[in-house]
């Protein structure tokens, strides 16, 4: 593949082949240890057009352990603002050179209109409500690591799944290793073309995570609701956040996860969030530097093979 566009479509033995990379960056990492070499010369583009916190770092230090050029660029001050449209943008940073370009934006499909219209490599850090193929990658090797395959499990993916491009990554990826997936929240906020997918929809926690070997919580995003429409966080904490007393539905080494960013009190309890033994929202957001270290060689390496 020349880009990372989405998950969906991806070939389970291209998963896994990305997934083995990403462990041994992993420990790579943990050892301190970097391979400078492999990106020398190439230069990476950081073009987010949302807030990021972890996704457009853990890029940043990917590239840079890797040895890439990387320039982020600051779509507030840029003349995005002077009304340059999207194509004009990606055309300006294409004739500089780019070999990277990882692009978040706010509308489903974007980087898949720049990746026609560039010669560099495109990867979606996250567009609109469609996907954000990085994030599942880092949540099936997390994972992976904690339950030693994917296959078999049952993964409950909770909360605001409707405007969740993590939920719907996360359940094609699932899908094609073989776990089986449940989405769990309230009517309004599960789309009804998810259950097509092959998912199994629940209503209520308790049905949800009955038995669960993983828990992933979603953030209830009340930016891309219409007001009117946006729950009460102390009713949707009370319904679905996940607390001692909903977890204990799960199984009892069953692990929690959030992509981030959490609301506390809203979708997830403090003391559920900051469990040492069971969350391992640490370790998703460092398996995340790992597995983007993964998809820039990969990527890399597949345009090498085509110049
Ligand atoms: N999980 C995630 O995409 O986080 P950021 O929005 O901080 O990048």
């Amino acid at each position: 593949h020349r880009h990372l566009l989405a998950i969906e479509g991806l070939e389970p033995p291209y998963i896994a082949d990305l997934l083995d990379l990403a462990e041994n960056y992993a420990l790579l990492n943990r050892q301190g240890k970097t391979q400078r070499d492999l990106l020398k010369g190439r230069t990476l583009i950081n073009l987010f057009f949302e807030d990021s916190t972890r996704t457009r770092t853990s890029f940043e230090l990917a590239g840079k352990r890797l040895g890439a050029d990387i320039v982020n660029m600051s779509v507030s001050t840029s003349s995005v603002n002077k009304g340059e449209t999207l194509l004009d943008t990606a055309s300006t940073l294409n004739a500089m050179h780019t070999d990277l370009l990882v692009v978040r934006h706010g509308q489903s499909g974007a980087p898949a209109l720049l990746a026609q219209k560039v010669d560099a490599a495109v990867i979606n850090a996250g567009d609109g409500t469609h996907e954000h193929p990085t994030q599942a990658l880092l949540d099936a090797l997390t994972i992976r690591r904690r339950k030693g395959s994917l296959e078999g499990l049952t993964v409950a993916i909770c909360g605001d799944v409707l405007h969740s491009r993590v939920a719907r990554s996360n359940i094609h990826l699932l899908l094609a290793m073989n776990s089986r997936v449940r989405v769990v929240g309230p009517p309004t906020l599960i789309p009804s073309e998810v259950a097509q997918l092959g998912v199994e929809v629940h209503h209520g926690m308790k049905t949800g995570l009955a038995d669960a070997d993983v828990v992933m919580m979603l953030r209830l995003q009340k930016e891309r609701m219409t007001s009117g429409l946006v729950p009460s966080s102390r009713e949707f904490f009370r319904f679905y956040g996940l607390d001692a007393e909903k977890l204990a539905y799960a199984k009892p080494d069953a692990i929690v996860m959030h992509p981030g960013p959490m609301n506390r009190g809203v979708e997830i309890d403090s003391a559920i969030a900051d469990d040492p033994v069971r969350s391992v929202i640490g370790e998703q957001v460092e398996m995340g530097v790992a597995v983007r270290m993964a998809v820039l060689d990969v990527l890399a390496r597949n345009q090498r093979r085509n110049t």
